[in-house]
């Protein structure tokens, strides 16, 4: 007998949850897709953010509470940055050939952080991730869920200079 599965709609028109559905799609949607399911979040949007939880809960018909506590336990995964602002820099092959590393090697010069870091005053989080989906535009950064495309360090020191 096959079941229906309630399938929730996506928590916004971000491209890259297409890259999140795809993951627990091959899987079939059963339950050991989770890990998957929450390494192509990681990858996608460089952390686990609490409507990334919910929604991997729900199209893996999952209680929050084990997403929540498989996504906590495993030190592979990175849960939202506590920095007001969040700077995720791609580093996939197309981002890196294009210049990624140079985008990070500036952050860490200006504000001392390395991916995975906050700043002293929580104001900047850097994260990196595998592949924003928007190859065409690397170097790609995604800041505060805005995706910037072909960045070099001048333009985004300059951007990260003028947050509040
Ligand atoms: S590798 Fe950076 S967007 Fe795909």
């Amino acid at each position: 007998m096959s079941v229906t599965r309630h399938k929730p709609p996506t928590p916004s028109s971000d491209k890259r949850w297409n890259l999140v559905n795809a993951a627990m799609r091959r899987n079939g949607y059963a339950d050991h897709a989770l890990i998957e399911a929450l390494h192509s979040v990681q990858e996608a949007f460089g952390y686990l953010d609490e409507t990334a939880l919910v929604y991997v809960a729900e199209s893996l018909d999952l209680p929050l509470s084990k997403v929540f506590g498989v996504a906590t336990f495993y030190h592979l995964f990175m849960l939202k940055p506590k920095g007001r602002h969040a700077c995720v820099v791609c580093t996939g092959t197309a981002c890196y050939i294009k210049g990624a590393g140079g985008l990070i090697e500036g952050i860490e010069g200006r504000y001392g952080i390395q991916p995975g870091e906050t700043t002293e005053d929580n104001a900047l989080s850097l994260l990196s991730a595998r592949c924003v989906g928007a190859c065409g535009l690397a170097p790609a950064v995604v800041l505060d869920g805005d995706m910037l495309g072909k960045q070099t360090s001048e333009d985004l020191l300059a951007r990260l200079g003028g947050l509040d």
